[in-house]
């Protein structure tokens, strides 16, 4: 069964910042752009990079190991399409980012 759970304070990430959350024993990508919270699957589907440590850039995180480019806001792989990672709706509620699991 799905459910939200709180993963980071919405504060600790500005605009064009991201990092890896780990909750329930899963990794997520998280990531502020502008403004709005976006959550992937954080292990890059090339060779298992984490893209929450990656660069975000127009709208993309470039994978930090090999830069393999992913469309933040949908998980589409650019530099593979039939690559993607997960992308999980998220949503902020009293100053925290929650992430659908
Ligand atoms: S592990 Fe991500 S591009 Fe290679």
């Amino acid at each position: 069964m799905k459910a939200f759970v709180s993963v980071a304070d919405a504060s600790s990430l500005a605009p064009g910042q991201g990092r890896t959350v780990e909750v329930r024993g899963r990794k997520f990508a998280l990531w502020n752009v502008d403004g709005q919270f976006f959550a992937l699957d954080d292990d890059c589907p090339h060779r298992g990079g984490p893209l929450g440590a990656g660069v975000l850039e127009d709208g993309k995180v470039y994978c930090p190991l090999h830069g393999w480019a992913f469309d933040a806001k949908t998980g589409a792989c650019l530099s593979n399409p039939a690559r993607p990672v997960a992308c999980h709706p998220t949503r902020v509620q009293d100053g925290q980012v929650w992430i659908e699991i």
